[in-house]
């Protein structure tokens, strides 16, 4: 029998699905947790007690005081680093414990330019990143043209080279874009003041996963952003520059799939977006309160505050979630948030070319001509933030629940009716 040592939590829309609770809610059983993807584009909002914790970059495990790896799927911001690990130690007064591979592409100040003159040059195109210099970042990880954790302890004049090597293309359409220059010795200097804050703080991906599974601790890799924002199989151009998919783990952490206990799926009650790019369950302002919905979810985003738009709960993309990254149990989130509604929707299908369609279509030409169909239910119209027991929640409630495990052929395990730890409900 293969070891099970590892599990994950994945986002099953376009990222802010509630993940930060649940890792934090489950993280306690684990004695690593990890990040393997994306960036300080990642926003975890985190209620503990009465203090309220944001995250971009560090993984939320850090506020359980377990040990954090940063694998080298990710890209990293070094100041954003540096500056959450101070903050929670500040606020926790317990030393934060992360560790950052080797292979860790950084993100440089010209990154965010880059970011800002794409999303300019774009016009109606552009994607409405979060300007952290996300996509830059992984552009040079994949043009050979990067800078890694491992560079600031290699040889000076290597390092020098590879920024100089860096910086040709960019120093021209820094010019043509009238933006200043960027010169080799900054990068240098600006890199070289990470370097006591790094030191006993990175690892070998490959050497640190295999003494964890050696040793069988458990470990927890926390999803970023969502399945439908995945480079590879979401809906693309409108997507990040990583995949949060429970199959980008093995590659960006050096194990293997065989390792990998559970995959939770995180989902809300409803759909949100943010940024551009299609969302088919929008829903129209004059259709329901959505300030309301906005106010009581907290619909606006962690690390940009954008607003996040908000649509029907999409049964068809929940499903394709559930297949794609091999989901074994579902956490549903958010449900206090819909307990005034009188009438809720899922999505059950789409109407699209003059046909119904069942699957998520992978075009996304098609995509953007699917109009939803509705399965309509009753709402519950009764605060259940604080039930306790599975059983105890309203008929409707229940009702609506048992439709999305039978649609998606996956049991929801997790009920979430509220920010605090303790408004959860466990089912089964
Ligand atoms: P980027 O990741 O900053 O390049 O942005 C690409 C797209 O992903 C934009 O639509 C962002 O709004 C979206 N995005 C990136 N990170 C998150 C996240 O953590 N939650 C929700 N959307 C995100």
């Amino acid at each position: 029998m293969e070891k099970k040592n590892f599990d994950c939590v994945i986002g099953c829309f376009w990222g802010d699905e509630g993940k930060g609770k649940v890792i934090d809610l489950i993280s306690k059983d684990y004695q690593y947790v990890v990040r393997s993807q994306g960036g300080d584009n990642a926003g975890h909002t985190i209620k503990i007690k009465d203090k309220t914790f944001k995250l971009s970059i560090l993984p939320s495990g850090a506020l359980r005081n377990k040990i954090c790896l940063i694998t080298s799927g990710c890209v990293i911001n070094l100041e954003k680093l540096l500056n959450e690990v101070l903050e929670i130690e500040q606020k926790s007064k317990k030393k934060v414990k992360v560790f950052v591979s080797l292979n860790t592409h950084i993100i440089l100040p010209y990154h965010k330019i880059l970011d800002e003159i794409n999303e300019k040059v774009s016009g109606k195109n552009k994607i409405g990143t979060t300007l952290r210099g996300i996509g830059p970042s992984y552009i040079d990880k994949f043009g050979r043209i990067g800078i890694r954790i491992v560079d600031l302890f290699n040889d000076e004049k290597i390092l020098k080279e590879k920024i100089k090597n860096s910086l040709i293309l960019k120093n021209i359409i820094f010019k043509h874009f009238n933006y200043q220059e960027f010169k080799v010795n900054d990068i240098f200097n600006y890199l070289m003041g990470f370097k006591d804050f790094l030191l006993n703080k990175t690892f070998n991906n490959k050497e640190m996963f295999e003494s964890i599974l050696k040793s069988n601790k458990k470990c927890l890799f926390e999803g970023a952003q969502g399945t439908m924002l995945c480079i590879e199989n979401g809906t693309y151009p409108y997507v990040t520059s990583s995949s949060p998919t429970s199959l980008s783990i093995p590659l960006n952490s050096t194990i293997s799939h065989k390792n990998i206990g559970k995959i939770i799926g995180i989902t809300k009650i409803y759909c949100s977006r943010v940024g551009n790019g299609f969302m088919p369950t929008i829903i129209k302002p004059e259709k329901i309160d959505l300030k309301k919905i906005k106010l009581l979810g907290n619909e606006f985003g962690t690390v940009t505050g954008r607003e996040r738009e908000i649509g029907w709960l999409d049964l068809v993309i929940l499903k394709y979630s559930v297949e794609l990254n091999q989901i074994n149990m579902l956490s549903l989130m958010h449900l206090d948030v819909f307990s005034h509604l009188n009438i809720i929707k899922l999505c059950v299908g789409y109407h699209c070319n003059g046909k119904i369609l069942k699957k998520y279509p992978q075009n996304y030409e098609d995509f953007l001509k699917c109009v939803p169909i509705y399965k309509t239910f009753k709402g519950w119209n009764l605060d259940i933030s604080n039930i306790k027991k599975y059983q105890d929640l309203p008929k409707n409630c229940q009702k609506i629940i048992e439709y999305i495990e039978k649609y998606v052929n996956c049991k929801i395990k997790i009920l979430s009716v509220g920010a605090a730890r303790k408004k959860t409900i466990y089912k089964d």
